[in-house]
């Protein structure tokens, strides 16, 4: 099935957005946890071309161009008082979570301090499938509703890039691997969350609550195949493989706990999941296109 057939329209035909955008600036500034990250990077140009401050957080403490950095490891709580040295203006915080399985032990302390810092807003990002007060984001989203701080969580689907991050066994296999079978997916691209993060730290009116944030069009694996294989010109095809060769594969660039639970969240794919938010009144839409994205970076997927 050719997946543009099943692009579908914003949830409702209103035009208006579920995040009230705001076009002041102040003099405060946003300090971005995960900076030098896909959705980081890209909400920190987003606010610099807003003319707002931004401040990013990095283990490294170094920042592409013409960004401002500082060291931050959420493994090391000596490095949270950071931020609030290099700046006493920061008021607002985008939020990635470490990946690890009890996130909020290292966030809730990090926090706390912001908050007495002078920070008034958080905005956290999880996933679809991770519920306040579930397992791993689920406790963090928990901890900023009950604390009754401004706040606001996205909660991405599948992102678009992950082809990009996953392009080996496109490159050199001619093929993506999953557990899904044939369960769609409305891929969400990076672009889309900076812009829904953008939005929720700088709207006037803090949201205080959470929206899924989905692309536009549904995609199951098969067809994303199907769309490397026009685009590229060669054969991709999409294997089906188990649950122990889908952990098996992120236990080579995750913790091997994280990497079952991530396995299983994928196989929901396949019951249908991540297709049924669509429509859903909480649902921000992106407009990245996967056919777009792949014709855009064709070299990560090319052979030499
Ligand atoms: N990929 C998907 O399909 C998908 C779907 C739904 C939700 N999500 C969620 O989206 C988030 C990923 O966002 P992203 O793609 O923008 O990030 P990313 O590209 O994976 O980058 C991770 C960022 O976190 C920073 N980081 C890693 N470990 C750190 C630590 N110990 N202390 C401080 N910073 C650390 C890295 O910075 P340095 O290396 O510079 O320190 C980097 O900026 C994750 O929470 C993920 O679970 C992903």
């Amino acid at each position: 099935m050719d997946a543009s057939s099943s692009s579908f329209k914003h949830h409702t035909s209103s035009t208006e957005p579920l995040i009230k955008p705001d076009s002041s600036t102040t003099t405060m500034t946003i300090l971005i946890t995960g900076g030098t990250g896909k959705t980081g990077l890209a909400l920190a140009h987003l606010l610099h071309a807003a003319n707002h401050n931004v401040l990013i957080a990095t283990r490294k403490g170094v920042a592409p161009e013409p960004f401002k950095a500082i060291t931050f490891d959420w493994s090391d709580h000596s490095t949270f008082e950071n931020p609030f040295k290099a700046d006493a203006h920061i008021d607002r915080v985008y939020l990635i979570a470490p990946t690890v399985m009890e996130p909020l032990v290292d966030m809730k302390p990090f926090i706390d301090l912001a908050i007495t810092k002078g920070v008034n807003r958080f905005v956290l990002v999880t996933a679809t499938q991770a519920d306040k007060g579930g397992p791993i984001y689920g406790k963090v989203h928990e901890y900023l509703v009950d604390i009754g701080v401004d706040y606001a969580v996205l909660r991405p689907t599948w992102f678009i890039e992950n082809f990009g991050s996953y392009a080996y066994s496109i490159r050199e296999n001619n093929e993506i691997v999953s557990v899904t079978k044939n369960g769609r997916i409305p891929l969400i691209g990076v672009d889309d969350i900076a812009q829904a993060a953008f939005d929720a730290l700088v709207a006037e009116k803090s949201p205080n609550t959470d929206y899924y944030v989905i692309g536009p069009e549904l995609w199951s694996y098969d067809e994303v195949a199907a769309a490397f294989t026009e685009i590229l010109g060669r054969k991709i095809t999409h294997r089906h493989i188990t649950h122990e060769e889908q952990v098996a594969l992120f236990k080579m660039f995750l913790p091997a706990e994280y990497a079952v639970l991530l396995a299983m969240i994928e196989a929901r794919i396949a019951d249908g999941v991540e297709e049924a938010i669509v429509g859903d009144p909480k649902a921000i839409v992106g407009k990245v296109k996967l056919r777009d994205y792949i014709k855009a970076n064709k070299k990560l997927w090319m052979k030499d």
